[in-house]
């Protein structure tokens, strides 16, 4: 068991915010899978447009959202108190308000708790509902006044003053969900704490464009969809950064912390907490391949900590103490190996353009150790995993 912010866990997997938490037969999906959490989908009191699912996918970058349809105030109430109905899940009530007064934030948050949510989730992050205007130097929104998301998460003055309402309103623990599009994600983290919340979570969103098709006038790729605003960027792009942030956090602020953005397998996962979660969230990997990801994400990490000997917290952070500065990294010296039985001599080692230290004779890679300069990238492109950099 993992005790979060006073919240018993089975185990550290929530699903994410996202149109896997809408309905109560995904939550259902969800429990079955074994996910410890879910995060449901935003609340408002009443959502300042109906959007609909919207989003262009790559699948090697991630998924790209414009748009999802979110939850009027009663849709959430009845989601979660059919979900404590018919589920185990612990549930974060994801919420935000769209306007400049500060009552809402109340409402929501009172409505929630009394549904049977077991912690608020105050939503700083979604990109979506003002960010997308602000992006663009504007005010061309259709309520004109979308104050929500990732505008408030900007602000560390707004975000104590939120988090502080919503604490001084209820009971159950509060998380503060950050958006990653600030200068320094920790003096965010530091306002959520110092207005009193319980725990933050990081998880991708960051501010995104799609690509364009170059042969019809620049027109965004996406589908079913006329014009493109900036959206928010989920999937295997994330992962890197959201360590990155993650990391800083723990460091910096020392708060209990849900981390998330790129998960798609269980070591992906345990990296994430190493890194300092003490929650992780998955969504897009969910969305890409089916609620088996979460199946086989639990079932690994449990696999680890018995193969380990370790329960989940002695993981939060264990990589923390090999961060330091960059002028104090020692650089080690080393070169390829590569196995001949696995060299498929595709000669992709080979080219990388500014590395003289592997060329090809014929399809056999040669490496000159002594001008490798340690990069690791033919090991990185390796398509067979013929290739590792050995120290020496
Ligand atoms: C279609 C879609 C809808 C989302 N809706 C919400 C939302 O309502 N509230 C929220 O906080 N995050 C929302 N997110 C963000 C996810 O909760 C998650 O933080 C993000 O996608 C990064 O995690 P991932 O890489 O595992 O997808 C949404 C993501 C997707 C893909």
């Amino acid at each position: 068991m993992i005790n979060f912010c006073g919240i018993q866990m089975k185990n550290p997997v929530v699903i994410a915010s996202s149109p896997l938490t809408s309905k109560l037969k995904y939550l259902v999906a969800a429990d079955q899978a074994g996910a410890a959490a879910v995060s449901t989908k935003l609340t408002f009191i009443r959502q300042p447009f109906y959007g609909k699912l919207r989003m262009h996918t790559s699948d090697r970058l991630g998924s790209l959202i414009c748009y999802d349809r979110r939850l009027d105030l009663e849709e959430g109430v009845g989601l979660i108190r059919e979900a404590k109905e018919r589920t185990q899940l612990k549930i974060f009530a994801n919420m935000t308000h769209d306007q400049a007064d500060m009552e809402g934030w109340a409402v929501l948050a009172k409505a929630l708790e009394e549904a049977g949510a077991d912690a608020i989730e105050a939503n700083l992050i979604c990109p979506n509902i003002g960010l997308s205007t602000k992006s663009i130097g504007g005010q061309d929104s259709l309520s004109g006044n979308e104050q929500g998301g990732a505008v408030n998460g900007q602000n560390p003055e707004r975000v104590r003053e939120i988090v502080r309402l919503i604490k001084d309103t209820v009971k159950i623990p509060v998380v503060a969900k950050l958006t990653p599009n600030v200068t320094d994600i920790s003096v965010i983290a530091a306002a959520a704490k110092a207005g009193g919340a319980d725990g933050v979570c990081v998880a991708g969103g960051q501010s995104a464009l799609p690509p364009v098709d170059i042969h019809a006038d620049g027109k965004p790729c996406y589908r079913l969809m006329n014009g493109v605003s900036h959206g928010s960027l989920g999937g295997p792009a994330c992962r890197f950064m959201s360590y990155s942030q993650v990391a800083q956090i723990r460091q910096k602020v020392g708060i209990p912390l849900i981390g998330g953005g790129g998960l798609e397998t269980a070591d992906q996962a345990l990296g994430m907490m190493m890194w300092g979660a003490d929650l992780v969230t998955v969504c897009t990997s969910v969305m890409w391949y089916g609620w088996e990801v979460v199946e086989k994400m639990v079932a690994g990490m449990e696999t680890y900590l018995q193969e380990e000997h370790i329960d989940y917290a002695a993981i939060v952070g264990r990589s923390l103490p090999h961060l330091r500065s960059s002028s104090r990294l020692e650089a080690l010296p080393g070169h390829p190996v590569i196995d001949p039985g696995r060299c498929i001599g595709c000669g992709r080692c080979s080219k990388p353009g500014h590395c003289d230290a592997i060329e090809m004779l014929g399809k056999t890679p040669v490496v000159a150790p002594e001008k490798c300069l340690g990069c690791g990238i033919c090991e990185g492109v390796c398509p067979t995993g013929a290739l590792t950099m050995q120290q020496v």
